[in-house]
């Protein structure tokens, strides 16, 4: 016999007893999104790799070693997409979404980084993200994070702190870069090699090593904070009095910059202790440089996107939703009889009941051991028998009752009433 073929490592099967905790999440998820205004959009999984080199950015590792890049057979670089904003951005300018004003949007779907797999870090992993475009803020910046405080009370999820900072407009931001380089070169020799590196490319990346040995020379760095102009700090203070006023508990993290280069003002962070190094379950921001960046018309932006993964793994100990089990499952013996059911089982169907008809043959016993193992809440039973007088037998599988002859139109009414 060949050996057997495992799955990609990193990228995981959601097996049926998995899915249903998915699926209520999600309809949980979909109908928090519509509460507050979010329209659906769905984007391709792959994109050109510019796309993300261009908005991520060049220096990050989400694009120096995460991206799964492949030439296609007409020789473009394309990329099984790593985040969602990108996409989400690039299809607002080339669709000219904000013609008609400002949009609010969500996406949910896989995404795909080359990192190193542990509990709850995976190589295709899924995201909600939310993105309002056209939005100066700092209002909508707060609804993100009201939104967020919301789905976990619906989700009945605690221990979830909230991170935030904010790194300020381009103006402050360069303030701050000169500031940063210039300490860092004097702590050169602290420095490992890829901070060393990118000293030169992207010097606040270095804020974002989670290398120990660094950690000693990032306490020590400046602080953003002094280097913010009005703007900036008008921003952020508007933020914060909004989550106030809201009774949103917050921490204050300087050295909050995220992996991803498009920020500026608000960045946001929700962490959780309970999920070892994996601490983050979703993270957002502000972006508005992105659209010209892209090409696009200048235009304001903030979002945020949640590892479904990670929200899954904190709700496993909460109660599971009931697997779902069919109204009836069909058995029948007999060539009348099969003849028959392919008629019943359809009829039974198109009333509205979920009916598994039996496959594979074998005598009346071993079907009902099937139909008893479905879950289902009846039996129906056709025989030679039945067939002849154009009736099935109809029995309760979870009470004790006994089984009845009745037409197809009473075993509708009968598994209806039943609830
Ligand atoms: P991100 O911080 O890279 O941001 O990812 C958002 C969330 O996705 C993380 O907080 C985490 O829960 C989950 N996540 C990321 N990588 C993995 C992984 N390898 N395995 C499992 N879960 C993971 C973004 O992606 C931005 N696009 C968010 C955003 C939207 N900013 C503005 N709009």
């Amino acid at each position: 016999m060949s050996q057997s073929i495992q799955s990609v490592r990193g990228m995981n099967d959601v097996l049926p007893d998995q899915a249903p905790l998915w699926r209520s999440f999600e309809d949980t998820a979909r109908a928090w999104l519509g509460r507050y205004g979010y329209r659906e959009i769905r984007m391709p999984l792959i994109e050109k790799t510019e796309l993300f080199v261009r908005s991520i950015g060049e220096v990050t590792d989400i694009v120096e070693k995460e991206m799964y890049t492949f030439a296609d057979l007409n020789g473009e670089s394309l990329t099984l997409r790593p985040e969602g904003t990108a996409s989400c951005v690039r299809a607002a300018i080339e669709h000219h979404l904000l013609y008609n004003g400002p949009q609010r949007l969500y996406y949910a779907g896989p995404m795909f980084r080359h990192e190193k797999p542990q509990k709850g870090r995976y190589r295709q992993f899924h995201q909600i993200g939310v993105e309002a475009l056209g939005f100066p803020g700092p209002d909508v910046d707060a609804e993100h994070i009201l939104m967020c405080a919301r789905l976990w009370r619906e989700l009945a999820l605690d221990g979830i702190r909230l991170e935030i900072n904010t790194l300020g407009n381009t103006q402050s931001r360069a303030r701050y870069r000169a500031r940063l380089v210039e300490y860092l070169e004097r702590h050169f020799e602290r420095l490992d090699e890829d901070s060393q590196r990118r000293l030169k490319t992207n010097p606040l990346r270095v804020l974002d090593s989670k290398n120990p040995s660094m950690q000693a020379v990032i306490a020590e760095a400046p602080r953003m904070a002094e280097d913010l102009d009005e703007a900036s700090l008008e921003h952020f203070e508007e933020l914060q009095a909004i989550l106030r006023n809201a009774g949103i508990e917050y921490e204050i993290n300087p050295r909050l910059v995220r992996g991803l280069d498009y920020y500026n003002y608000t960045v946001f962070e929700w962490v959780t202790d309970r999920l070892g190094a994996q601490a983050a379950v979703c993270a957002g921001g502000r972006y508005d440089g992105l659209f010209a960046q892209l090409g696009g018309k200048p235009a304001e932006a903030c979002g945020f996107a949640m590892g479904i993964e990670r929200l899954l793994a904190l709700m496993a100990n909460e109660a599971q939703p009931p697997a779902a089990a069919p109204d009836a499952y069909l058995v029948h013996s007999g060539t009348a009889a099969t003849q028959m059911a392919w008629r019943a089982v359809e009829q039974l169907r198109a009333a509205g009941l979920d009916v598994v008809l039996h496959c594979g043959g074998g005598n009346f016993k071993s079907q009902m051991k099937r139909a008893d193992a479905s879950g289902a809440r009846f039996a129906v039973i056709i025989g030679d028998t039945e067939a002849a007088a154009n009736q099935v037998g109809l029995k309760p599988l979870r009470e004790l009752t006994a089984q009845q002859s009745v037409t197809v139109e009473d075993a509708i009414l009968r598994m209806r009433s039943a609830g």
